[in-house]
């Protein structure tokens, strides 16, 4: 687990439970071979399993199913980026070399097929149909979100609706599966679960949107060169009013300049904050006074990343 000193605050009521996520997810890693599988999955942050723990109160009782299932959540996590870096031919994650860069992709693919195995296996042992369910089918969106994005034609990529679309199914199915497992392993009514998969949505819509900022504004950016294109870029076209001003030929330097002059980041992260307001509002209709206190420290979290993003992006236009 990477944290910064921010989350640790905001995980502190989970903390110990989410150390219990981590001896789980090291002691499933295991294989009968000296390879560093646990390395690729040891850095995240974290945030769909403490999204589960939030949600299931881990810190009440009941925690023993919860914390195999913020597992079996974290891994299936993992396994989808180690995939996913094999799709965007990626050299780097979290600061390391990315497994496929270091061992090739045919290592790489059985290696995302056993952390996936091992995430299935997990949920299997709490023999619970209804979580079964709920965990499965957001496991067939997210496959069926990278696949979208994969297939995409260039003109649809710049068209805000597809991209919505695509994050809703890459990244915000996840989150939503993760809040509302927790209210169903909590036996919350379906009101309440509703409430958690929706929180879990506008959570995970505005992760995607904030980390595509970043990732543009950063000077390690891979999306564009793969021809991702992401918010920030459809932000500038809107507010440029012109549709030919970006091909699939631009230098990437160019494309950011053309972003950063037509307020790209500012729409983009505009759109983030809609998003966590929606969420933040929903809080009111959750029935126990520590998961909302959680759960706002939570949304503020990502509020702060929002806005430090944000800012450098400010500095750097002044400049
Ligand atoms: C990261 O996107 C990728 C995802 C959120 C989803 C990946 C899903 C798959 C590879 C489908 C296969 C799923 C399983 C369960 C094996 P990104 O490239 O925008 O983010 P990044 O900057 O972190 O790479
Ligand atoms: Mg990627």
């Amino acid at each position: 687990m990477k944290v910064d000193k921010l989350l640790e605050q905001v995980y502190e009521p989970i903390l110990p439970s989410l150390h219990k996520v981590e001896e789980e997810i090291v002691n499933r890693l295991s294989i009968d071979y000296d390879f560093p599988l646990k390395k690729y999955v040891s850095m995240g942050k974290r945030l769909r399993p403490a999204s589960l723990l939030f949600m299931a109160r881990a810190y009440t009782g009941l925690e023993r199913g919860a914390i195999i299932l913020a597992t079996a959540i974290e891994l299936i996590h993992a396994s989808s980026l180690i995939h996913d870096d094999i799709v965007d031919e990626a050299q780097f994650r979290r600061d390391n070399l990315a497994l496929n860069y270091r061992f090739g992709n045919s290592v790489a693919v059985l290696a995302g097929d056993f952390v996936f195995s091992r995430a299935i296996m997990a949920t299997n042992e709490l023999r619970n149909p209804d979580i079964m369910d709920v965990f499965l089918s957001s496991v067939l969106v997210m496959v069926e979100g990278e696949f979208l994005e994969e297939i995409l034609k260039f003109e649809d990529r710049l068209k805000e609706d597809f991209y919505y679309k695509v994050i809703y199914k890459k990244t915000a199915s996840l989150f939503e599966a993760s809040f509302k497992l927790g209210a169903l392993w909590r036996g919350m009514n379906s009101e309440v679960q509703e409430t958690a998969r929706k929180l879990g949505y506008n959570f995970g819509m505005a992760y995607q949107i904030i980390d595509d900022c970043e990732d543009l504004f950063s000077d390690t950016d891979s999306d564009i060169s793969l021809e991702k294109i992401t918010l920030p870029v459809i932000g500038a076209l809107i507010n440029s009013s012109n549709h030919h001003e970006i091909s699939l030929d631009m230098e990437l330097e160019e494309l950011k300049r053309f972003v950063i002059e037509n307020d790209g980041y500012e729409y983009a992260l505009g759109k983030a904050k809609v998003f966590l307001d929606n969420g933040i509002k929903l809080l009111e209709k959750l029935p126990d006074r520590d998961v909302v206190e959680n759960l706002e420290n939570f949304y503020n979290y990502l509020n702060y990343k929002r806005e430090e993003v944000l800012k450098g992006v400010l500095d750097a236009s002044s400049a």
